[in-house]
């Protein structure tokens, strides 16, 4: 029999990941978060979290606090928390990235400005930690807190590397470490803490978790290239545009003999349509994507080898299976 019984493939068609349980009240915590604030900001905050999201980080922690413990409002509380921290986190990007589309709808900074944003997006900071602190969950705040000082160290490194040639793989792990992994672990291991795991259960997850965050982002770097905008809700290409050299292109450099031919393209002085069909055609002749996605499954790999620290359960099925569609995702 299927070690995946009482979980239920979610039916809504925007997951394609599992449903757990909690999600449902997850999603009610969301709104109560929020619903104190006053007229605008309480209909800003709840468009954004209407438009939904794959709920990655929620299912992380539900399903990590689950592989030890009964789901209960710790639990509820730690993994709306986390979204909470996401979301915020993924209104700030959008201004630093300049990007006017986010969940398939007109991204908060191109609908009401930046300043609207920052100020919502630190809002939504805000009531994160008014969750964790009002419910003493002490080791999520410190968790959350480190995730995000990484997340935005990540950002700014980010911002510093804007079409610098000389970096290497390695500069780009420890960015989508900072900016993507940390976080990602944080929820793992929080609700690994809340769901009562031990010590080294915990580490388990925490490696579980940085291995994912890498898929992750490497993932969505080449969705970047290779996406439906439709799909995604979110626009491609955009990375290189804003001089974000990721994973792909970093492929691209190793290569001498298609390294020169991307410095010349970036030579020219407008970064036109012409040379952004240009490095896609790079991108093809040189496995650069095949070679990134192998990157991304080493990552997945990685994650599912520390899972058999734990003990077997539905929830680290899951937790597996959350790894495995990673790689597959459109979205
Ligand atoms: C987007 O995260 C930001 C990255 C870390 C790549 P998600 O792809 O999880 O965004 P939503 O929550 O589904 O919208
Ligand atoms: C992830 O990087 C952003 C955060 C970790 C907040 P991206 O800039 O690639 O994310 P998307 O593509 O805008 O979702
Ligand atoms: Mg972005
Ligand atoms: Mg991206």
């Amino acid at each position: 029999m299927s070690s995946f019984m009482g979980k239920e493939q979610i039916k809504d068609k925007k997951f394609d990941f599992y449903s757990v349980q909690g999600l449902n009240q997850v999603e009610e915590a969301l709104y109560d978060a929020v619903s104190g604030c006053g007229g605008q900001t309480k209909e800003i905050c709840f468009d954004l979290i209407e438009a939904g999201g794959k709920r990655l980080r929620p299912l992380l922690v539900l399903n990590a606090a689950q592989c030890f413990g009964e789901l209960n409002e710790s639990v509820i509380n730690t993994a709306a928390a986390f979204e909470l921290i996401h979301l915020a986190s993924l209104v700030h990007d959008d201004i630093i990235d300049e990007s006017n589309t986010r969940r398939n709808k007109p991204s908060l900074n191109a609908e009401k400005g930046n300043l609207t944003s920052v100020l919502v997006g630190d809002y939504l900071f805000a009531k994160a930690f008014e969750i964790l602190a009002t419910n003493r969950l002490i080791p999520a705040m410190n968790l959350a807190v480190e995730a995000i000082t990484e997340m935005c160290d990540g950002e700014i490194i980010q911002a510093d590397n804007r079409f610098n040639f000389n970096q290497s793989v390695d500069n780009y792990y420890e960015r989508i470490y900072k900016k993507t992994g940390i976080l990602i672990a944080a929820c793992c291991q929080a609700g690994a803490i809340v769901g009562g795991a031990t010590d080294k259960e915990i580490e388990a997850l925490k490696v579980y978790g940085i291995h994912m965050g890498y898929a992750f982002q490497i993932i969505d770097d080449i969705l970047d290239f290779t996406g439906d905008p439709k799909v995604l809700g979110k626009p491609v290409g955009s990375d290189l545009k804003e001089g974000n050299l990721t994973l792909p292109v970093l492929k691209i450099m190793m290569q001498e003999e298609y390294k020169r031919g991307l410095e010349q393209i970036f030579a020219q002085p407008d970064f036109s349509e012409d040379a952004y069909k240009e490095i896609l055609r790079l991108l093809q002749d040189s496995y650069a994507l095949e070679e990134s996605y192998k990157d991304a499954e080493r990552a997945v790999r990685i994650a599912q080898e520390a899972l058999r620290e734990i003990k077997d359960s539905s929830s680290r099925y899951s937790l597996n299976e959350i790894a495995e569609k990673i790689l597959v995702r459109k979205k």
